[in-house]
């Protein structure tokens, strides 16, 4: 069902710090920061050659990376996977008893195009993402 990493995404308190990490000190190419009030994250994109890595830092009070950072530190917060077909995947791991996190379709993620996560429970405490290619 899923193909390439897409990207790895890292929680990260202090964004700007965090591009700086990869920006001066790795020499990475790193993308301006970009708001998403409805996943309440500030994103920006560390870009590589075989895939990216997504810093998430939080946006506003209700913000669920907030809550992941008090309780855990900054640190690994998903793995996204491109499948082909969103619903297609959906269909089969309701199916096999995995957990969707929300109910309604997939929404367009931080690359416009429609993503799901999947209950960290179900990957041996690592939150999921998919994302249509
Ligand atoms: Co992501």
């Amino acid at each position: 069902m899923i193909g390439r990493l897409n990207h790895v995404a890292i929680a990260v308190p202090d964004l700007d710090a965090a591009a700086s990490c990869y920006r001066d000190g790795l020499g990475a190419k790193v993308s301006a920061p970009e708001d998403f009030p409805e996943f309440g994250v500030t994103v920006v994109f560390v870009e590589l050659e075989n895939t990216k890595v997504e810093l998430l830092a939080p946006l506003g009070d209700s913000s669920p990376i907030a809550g992941f950072l008090q309780r855990r530190g900054g640190g690994l917060h998903h793995l996204c996977y491109e499948v082909a077909d969103i619903e297609t995947a959906r269909a089969q791991l309701l199916k096999q008893g995995f957990r969707i996190l929300g109910d309604g379709p997939a929404r367009p993620g931080a690359h416009g195009k429609p993503v799901l996560f999947l209950h960290p429970d179900g990957f041996d405490g690592t939150l999921i993402e998919l994302e249509e290619a």
